[in-house]
Protein backbone atom coordinates (compact mmCIF):
# COMPACT_ATOMS: atom_id res chain seq x y z
CA UNK A 1 0.00 0.00 0.00
CA UNK A 2 1.73 3.33 -1.25
CA UNK A 3 0.45 6.34 0.79
CA UNK A 4 2.84 8.36 0.35
CA UNK A 5 1.22 11.18 -1.33
CA UNK A 6 -0.89 11.68 1.53
CA UNK A 7 2.72 13.54 2.71
CA UNK A 8 3.22 16.85 0.31
CA UNK A 9 5.09 19.90 0.59
CA UNK A 10 3.28 22.92 1.12
CA UNK A 11 3.39 25.80 -1.64
CA UNK A 12 5.22 28.85 -0.49
CA UNK A 13 3.19 32.44 -1.47
CA UNK A 14 3.41 35.94 -1.10
CA UNK A 15 0.17 37.67 -0.05
CA UNK A 16 -2.06 37.10 3.08
CA UNK A 17 -5.02 36.58 0.22
CA UNK A 18 -3.02 33.93 -1.86
CA UNK A 19 -2.14 32.28 2.09
CA UNK A 20 -5.88 31.75 2.20
CA UNK A 21 -7.34 30.73 -0.92
CA UNK A 22 -4.39 27.97 -0.72
CA UNK A 23 -4.81 26.88 2.57
CA UNK A 24 -8.02 26.47 1.43
CA UNK A 25 -7.51 24.20 -1.14
CA UNK A 26 -4.44 22.79 -0.22
CA UNK A 27 -4.61 22.45 3.22
CA UNK A 28 -0.98 23.99 4.29
CA UNK A 29 0.79 27.09 2.89
CA UNK A 30 4.20 28.61 3.11
CA UNK A 31 4.67 32.56 4.15
CA UNK A 32 7.71 34.02 3.91
CA UNK A 33 9.99 37.48 5.28
CA UNK A 34 8.30 37.68 8.96
CA UNK A 35 11.07 38.77 11.27
CA UNK A 36 9.57 38.61 14.46
CA UNK A 37 6.85 37.07 16.57
CA UNK A 38 4.30 39.54 16.77
CA UNK A 39 4.38 39.86 12.79
CA UNK A 40 3.69 36.08 12.42
CA UNK A 41 0.94 36.30 15.03
CA UNK A 42 -0.18 39.09 12.67
CA UNK A 43 -0.08 37.60 9.50
CA UNK A 44 -1.82 34.65 11.24
CA UNK A 45 -4.86 36.63 11.75
CA UNK A 46 -4.76 38.26 8.45
CA UNK A 47 -4.12 34.78 6.98
CA UNK A 48 -7.76 33.98 8.81
CA UNK A 49 -9.13 36.88 7.50
CA UNK A 50 -12.79 37.74 8.33
CA UNK A 51 -13.34 34.86 10.38
CA UNK A 52 -10.88 35.36 12.75
CA UNK A 53 -11.84 35.04 16.25
CA UNK A 54 -8.94 33.89 18.36
CA UNK A 55 -5.22 33.89 17.41
CA UNK A 56 -1.78 33.66 19.62
CA UNK A 57 1.43 32.09 20.56
CA UNK A 58 1.21 28.93 22.15
CA UNK A 59 4.45 27.61 22.86
CA UNK A 60 8.12 28.21 21.71
CA UNK A 61 9.32 24.57 20.58
CA UNK A 62 13.42 24.51 21.60
CA UNK A 63 14.93 21.78 23.09
CA UNK A 64 14.97 23.18 26.90
CA UNK A 65 11.54 24.03 26.37
CA UNK A 66 10.99 20.87 25.71
CA UNK A 67 12.80 18.73 27.82
CA UNK A 68 11.48 21.15 30.63
CA UNK A 69 7.53 19.78 29.77
CA UNK A 70 8.29 16.29 28.96
CA UNK A 71 10.14 15.81 32.30
CA UNK A 72 6.94 17.41 33.88
CA UNK A 73 4.81 14.67 32.25
CA UNK A 74 6.82 11.71 32.67
CA UNK A 75 5.82 12.62 36.29
CA UNK A 76 2.44 11.85 36.09
CA UNK A 77 0.94 8.63 36.46
CA UNK A 78 -0.59 6.07 34.00
CA UNK A 79 -4.53 6.00 33.48
CA UNK A 80 -6.91 3.38 34.69
CA UNK A 81 -6.53 1.68 31.47
CA UNK A 82 -2.63 1.84 31.84
CA UNK A 83 -1.75 4.29 29.49
CA UNK A 84 0.67 7.08 29.84
CA UNK A 85 1.54 10.62 28.92
CA UNK A 86 5.06 11.22 27.62
CA UNK A 87 6.86 13.94 25.45
CA UNK A 88 9.47 12.15 23.24
CA UNK A 89 13.31 13.42 22.82
CA UNK A 90 14.24 16.37 20.48
CA UNK A 91 16.56 14.36 18.87
CA UNK A 92 13.59 11.65 17.61
CA UNK A 93 11.30 12.06 14.44
CA UNK A 94 7.92 13.38 15.85
CA UNK A 95 4.76 11.40 15.91
CA UNK A 96 2.30 13.31 13.06
CA UNK A 97 -0.55 15.07 14.91
CA UNK A 98 -3.13 17.35 14.94
CA UNK A 99 -2.14 20.80 17.44
CA UNK A 100 -4.18 20.50 20.76
CA UNK A 101 -5.27 17.23 19.96
CA UNK A 102 -5.98 16.86 24.26
CA UNK A 103 -8.63 19.61 23.92
CA UNK A 104 -10.52 17.86 21.53
CA UNK A 105 -13.13 19.91 20.32
CA UNK A 106 -11.78 22.74 21.50
CA UNK A 107 -8.41 22.28 19.45
CA UNK A 108 -7.82 25.30 17.11
CA UNK A 109 -8.90 24.95 13.60
CA UNK A 110 -5.59 26.82 12.15
CA UNK A 111 -2.12 26.68 13.46
CA UNK A 112 1.02 28.89 12.46
CA UNK A 113 4.60 27.52 12.46
CA UNK A 114 6.73 30.08 12.35
CA UNK A 115 10.29 29.71 12.12
CA UNK A 116 12.82 31.88 14.07
CA UNK A 117 15.62 29.89 13.52
CA UNK A 118 15.70 26.47 11.97
CA UNK A 119 18.08 23.60 13.35
CA UNK A 120 21.46 23.44 11.79
CA UNK A 121 21.10 20.23 11.20
CA UNK A 122 17.86 17.94 11.06
CA UNK A 123 14.86 19.39 12.19
CA UNK A 124 12.98 19.27 8.54
CA UNK A 125 9.13 19.30 8.64
CA UNK A 126 6.08 16.44 7.32
CA UNK A 127 2.75 17.18 6.33
CA UNK A 128 0.22 14.35 6.10
CA UNK A 129 -3.24 15.28 4.27
CA UNK A 130 -5.82 13.03 6.46
CA UNK A 131 -8.11 13.26 3.50
CA UNK A 132 -6.35 12.23 0.59
CA UNK A 133 -4.89 9.85 3.32
CA UNK A 134 -8.36 8.02 4.38
CA UNK A 135 -9.72 8.19 -0.10
CA UNK A 136 -5.95 6.41 -0.80
CA UNK A 137 -6.98 3.67 2.26
CA UNK A 138 -10.56 3.44 0.98
CA UNK A 139 -9.72 2.58 -2.56
CA UNK A 140 -7.50 -0.17 -1.64
CA UNK A 141 -9.39 -3.51 -0.69
CA UNK A 142 -7.55 -4.39 2.09
CA UNK A 143 -7.74 -1.08 3.85
CA UNK A 144 -11.38 0.40 3.19
CA UNK A 145 -12.15 -1.05 6.64
CA UNK A 146 -9.91 1.22 8.07
CA UNK A 147 -11.16 4.15 5.97
CA UNK A 148 -14.77 3.08 7.41
CA UNK A 149 -13.94 2.70 10.72
CA UNK A 150 -12.41 5.94 11.07
CA UNK A 151 -14.93 7.61 9.29
CA UNK A 152 -18.22 6.13 11.06
CA UNK A 153 -16.83 4.90 14.60
CA UNK A 154 -16.83 7.23 18.01
CA UNK A 155 -13.55 6.41 20.11
CA UNK A 156 -11.96 8.54 22.89
CA UNK A 157 -9.73 11.19 21.56
CA UNK A 158 -8.68 12.52 25.17
CA UNK A 159 -5.03 12.12 26.45
CA UNK A 160 -4.61 9.62 29.59
CA UNK A 161 -6.26 11.37 32.54
CA UNK A 162 -7.31 14.16 31.02
CA UNK A 163 -10.62 13.01 29.56
CA UNK A 164 -12.67 14.89 26.69
CA UNK A 165 -16.09 15.48 27.56
CA UNK A 166 -17.41 13.77 24.03
CA UNK A 167 -16.35 10.90 21.56
CA UNK A 168 -16.26 11.28 18.40
CA UNK A 169 -14.45 9.29 14.70
CA UNK A 170 -11.38 10.11 13.81
CA UNK A 171 -12.38 11.74 10.52
CA UNK A 172 -15.56 14.03 10.32
CA UNK A 173 -17.35 16.92 8.81
CA UNK A 174 -18.17 19.16 11.55
CA UNK A 175 -21.43 21.59 11.09
CA UNK A 176 -19.13 24.42 9.78
CA UNK A 177 -18.30 22.36 6.77
CA UNK A 178 -14.54 21.72 7.40
CA UNK A 179 -13.05 18.26 7.06
CA UNK A 180 -11.55 17.04 10.65
CA UNK A 181 -9.01 14.06 10.52
CA UNK A 182 -7.40 13.02 13.50
CA UNK A 183 -4.18 11.45 14.93
CA UNK A 184 -2.02 11.37 17.98
CA UNK A 185 -0.47 8.64 19.77
CA UNK A 186 -3.10 8.14 22.40
CA UNK A 187 -6.33 7.53 20.51
CA UNK A 188 -7.85 4.74 22.47
CA UNK A 189 -11.18 2.80 21.96
CA UNK A 190 -14.50 3.45 24.39
CA UNK A 191 -14.28 0.67 26.87
CA UNK A 192 -16.81 -1.78 25.82
CA UNK A 193 -17.64 -4.85 24.46
CA UNK A 194 -16.02 -3.89 20.72
CA UNK A 195 -13.06 -2.58 22.45
CA UNK A 196 -10.40 -5.05 21.28
CA UNK A 197 -11.84 -4.78 17.41
CA UNK A 198 -11.70 -0.89 17.97
CA UNK A 199 -8.24 -1.18 19.25
CA UNK A 200 -6.60 -3.29 15.60
CA UNK A 201 -8.17 -0.59 13.39
CA UNK A 202 -7.06 2.18 15.41
CA UNK A 203 -3.54 0.41 15.12
CA UNK A 204 -3.96 -0.01 11.34
CA UNK A 205 -5.37 3.94 11.12
CA UNK A 206 -1.81 4.69 13.02
CA UNK A 207 0.22 1.99 10.63
CA UNK A 208 -0.92 4.38 7.53
CA UNK A 209 -0.22 7.41 9.35
CA UNK A 210 3.08 6.59 10.21
CA UNK A 211 3.44 4.76 6.46
CA UNK A 212 2.28 8.61 4.71
CA UNK A 213 5.06 10.37 7.30
CA UNK A 214 8.04 7.89 6.46
CA UNK A 215 7.36 7.33 2.78
CA UNK A 216 6.20 10.92 2.06
CA UNK A 217 8.57 14.20 1.23
CA UNK A 218 10.11 16.32 3.95
CA UNK A 219 10.92 20.07 4.13
CA UNK A 220 12.68 22.03 5.27
CA UNK A 221 11.51 25.95 6.71
CA UNK A 222 14.24 28.61 6.87
CA UNK A 223 14.33 31.43 8.95
CA UNK A 224 10.92 34.29 9.04
CA UNK A 225 9.08 31.04 6.96
CA UNK A 226 6.01 30.29 8.25
CA UNK A 227 4.06 26.87 7.56
CA UNK A 228 0.27 27.99 8.03
CA UNK A 229 -1.73 25.03 8.56
CA UNK A 230 -5.67 23.41 8.31
CA UNK A 231 -5.07 22.10 11.85
CA UNK A 232 -8.17 19.56 11.40
CA UNK A 233 -7.17 18.29 8.22
CA UNK A 234 -3.28 17.86 7.96
CA UNK A 235 -1.18 16.16 10.61
CA UNK A 236 2.24 17.57 11.04
CA UNK A 237 5.85 17.01 12.51
CA UNK A 238 9.33 17.28 12.69
CA UNK A 239 12.51 14.73 12.22
CA UNK A 240 14.70 15.12 15.02
CA UNK A 241 17.48 17.05 15.95
CA UNK A 242 19.86 18.06 18.42
CA UNK A 243 20.19 21.53 18.25
CA UNK A 244 19.38 24.06 21.26
CA UNK A 245 19.47 27.43 18.76
CA UNK A 246 16.73 25.95 16.95
CA UNK A 247 12.84 28.33 17.52
CA UNK A 248 10.42 27.63 16.12
CA UNK A 249 6.15 29.59 17.57
CA UNK A 250 3.31 27.18 17.67
CA UNK A 251 0.59 30.13 17.40
CA UNK A 252 -2.66 28.70 17.77
CA UNK A 253 -5.82 30.20 15.63
CA UNK A 254 -9.32 29.65 15.91
CA UNK A 255 -11.68 30.83 13.75
CA UNK A 256 -15.35 30.91 13.22
CA UNK A 257 -15.11 27.36 11.68
CA UNK A 258 -13.65 25.53 14.64
CA UNK A 259 -16.28 23.65 16.72
CA UNK A 260 -15.46 25.38 20.03
CA UNK A 261 -13.19 27.65 21.67
CA UNK A 262 -11.46 28.53 24.85
CA UNK A 263 -11.42 31.95 26.29
CA UNK A 264 -8.07 31.81 27.58
CA UNK A 265 -4.73 29.86 26.40
CA UNK A 266 -4.86 26.16 27.20
CA UNK A 267 -2.33 24.22 29.25
CA UNK A 268 -0.36 21.00 26.90
CA UNK A 269 1.52 19.81 30.53
CA UNK A 270 -1.75 19.70 32.00
CA UNK A 271 -4.42 19.65 29.36
CA UNK A 272 -7.45 20.01 31.67
CA UNK A 273 -10.73 20.73 29.11
CA UNK A 274 -11.82 24.81 28.98
CA UNK A 275 -15.41 25.37 30.45
CA UNK A 276 -15.79 27.80 27.70
CA UNK A 277 -19.60 26.77 26.00
CA UNK A 278 -19.02 25.14 22.82
CA UNK A 279 -19.97 27.58 19.37
CA UNK A 280 -21.96 24.77 17.45
CA UNK A 281 -22.61 21.31 18.00
CA UNK A 282 -20.06 18.99 16.11
CA UNK A 283 -21.45 16.91 13.50
FE1 LIG B 1 2.63 20.24 16.94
Amino acid sequence: MDVSSASFVPRRVSSAEEAREVLAAEGAVIVTGLTDERSAVAYGREVMGDKAIRVGTQFEATKAHGEREAAQVAAQPADSRGRKRSFAPTEERMVAHNDGFAFGDYAPDHLFLWCERPAALGGDSFLVDTSRLLDLLAADPAWAAVAEFCRTTDIDHSEPNYPQDTYAPIARTVSSGRFQGRYHPYLAPVEGPSEDEHMALLRKWEEAVVAARDTGPMFRVEAGEMICLDNYRVLHGRDGHSDPGRRVCSIWGWSTDAVAIPDGPLDIVVPKMPRTPKLRQSA
